[in-house]
């Protein structure tokens, strides 16, 4: 049973992964709904929570129906982390998730997220100051190191168990890597013989079959998964239905329809429509992926603007799939049949 302080999540966990511009609350409930056993917000700046920057603050609400909900939070000065950490608290997460492990330069020249692998001593400073300053358990999501010539996590992970972390997510892969090359999975193990607290695997999870040999191969105690996820929320059911049964159904087309339309209006209502519509687009892909018709499908939502239109032109496809001619409307051989 995989335990962060008194909150009790399970076994061989499915984990939705922080995505910045992705893992808003419409998605995250979506998640727990079809099987994660947990979920992240997006990273949210420390410094943008101190000064209560208005983007940020909306980025820490959170819904009692998502629970067990993960607020994670980055920056690079131990000080302005522990006071966002106890803003954090106050929004009434699970718990606390520190980003060691964001790769973008703009991040990792501040000392923060994979910045703090090239400093370790910082990286220990950081978590024991979040977890002296918060009561809920904390937890850290990094990479393997910075390169593959200072792969430091059997250094690093004994020495965040020691700050306190109450579980480590590890995205197999180093910082110079970004999101390219395989993510090694064998580290996991090796990182499991070095702390008693919980490893998370994350890093190519992008199907059932994938899941479940991390898990056999890696011992891990959870899996994360990130862009495999994407407009894919059925992944979490179908891998525990591979877990359970043996097999796993696909979604069917008008339940893809029913979900993608229900995120949709849920992202509209917290974006306001224009930019709710505008922001959904990175999810079509994921919804109707391998579905005949699917790519004209999506390159007409990049044309529309209104979410009426585009909840029709959804539904539209959901009641005549490939039976459409090229402007979306039936074709007769669809009708007669
Ligand atoms: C669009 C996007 C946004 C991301 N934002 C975050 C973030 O806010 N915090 C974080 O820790 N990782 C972030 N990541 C990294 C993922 O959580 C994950 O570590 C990485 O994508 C590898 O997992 P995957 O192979 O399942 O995609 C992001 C990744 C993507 C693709």
């Amino acid at each position: 049973m995989v335990k962060l302080g008194n909150l009790e999540l399970g076994e061989q966990l499915l984990l939705l992964a922080p995505m910045e511009d992705v893992t808003d609350v419409s998605f995250r409930l979506l998640a727990r709904e079809l099987g994660a056993d947990a979920v992240y917000t997006e990273f949210i700046s420390s410094e943008a929570i101190i000064r209560a920057a208005a983007k940020s603050m909306k980025k820490l609400v959170t819904s009692p129906q998502e629970r067990p909900v993960a607020i994670q939070i980055y920056g690079g000065d131990p000080a302005v982390m522990q006071e966002a950490a106890r803003i954090s608290e106050a929004a009434g997460p699970d718990f606390i998730d520190i980003n060691c492990g964001c790769w973008v330069k703009n991040v990792v020249r501040h000392n923060a997220g994979a910045g703090l692998l090239k400093d370790p001593p910082r990286m220990e400073r950081m978590v024991r100051a979040v977890v002296d300053a918060v009561k809920l358990p904390v937890t850290v999501k990094t990479r393997i190191g910075w390169d593959a010539n200072s792969i430091n996590i059997l250094e690093i992970a004994p020495m965040l168990e020691q700050a306190g972390a109450q579980a480590l997510t590890i995205h197999c892969r180093t910082r110079v890597q970004g999101h390219s090359g395989d993510a090694d999975w064998s580290w996991i193990p090796r990182i499991k013989q070095v702390v008693s607290i919980p490893v998370f695997l994350n890093g190519d999870v992008k199907t059932p079959e994938d899941a479940e040999r991390a898990f056999r191969e890696t011992g891990a105690d959870g899996v994360m998964i990130a862009r495999a996820a994407i407009g894919n929320p059925f992944l979490f059911r179908q891998i525990k239905e591979l877990r359970n049964t043996g097999s796993y159904m696909q979604p069917s087309l008008e339940e893809r329809v029913r979900v993608c339309v229900r995120h949709l209006v849920h992202s509209c209502e917290i974006r306001g429509e224009k930019r709710g519509v505008f922001a959904f687009r990175k999810y079509y892909s994921g919804y109707f992926r391998g579905i005949p018709g699917s790519s004209r499908l999506r390159s007409d939502l990049m044309q529309i603007t209104s979410l009426e239109a585009v909840v029709e032109r959804i539904e539209h496809f959901g009641e005549h799939g490939a039976g459409e001619d090229a402007t979306g409307n039936v074709s007769d051989l669809a009708m007669a049949a």
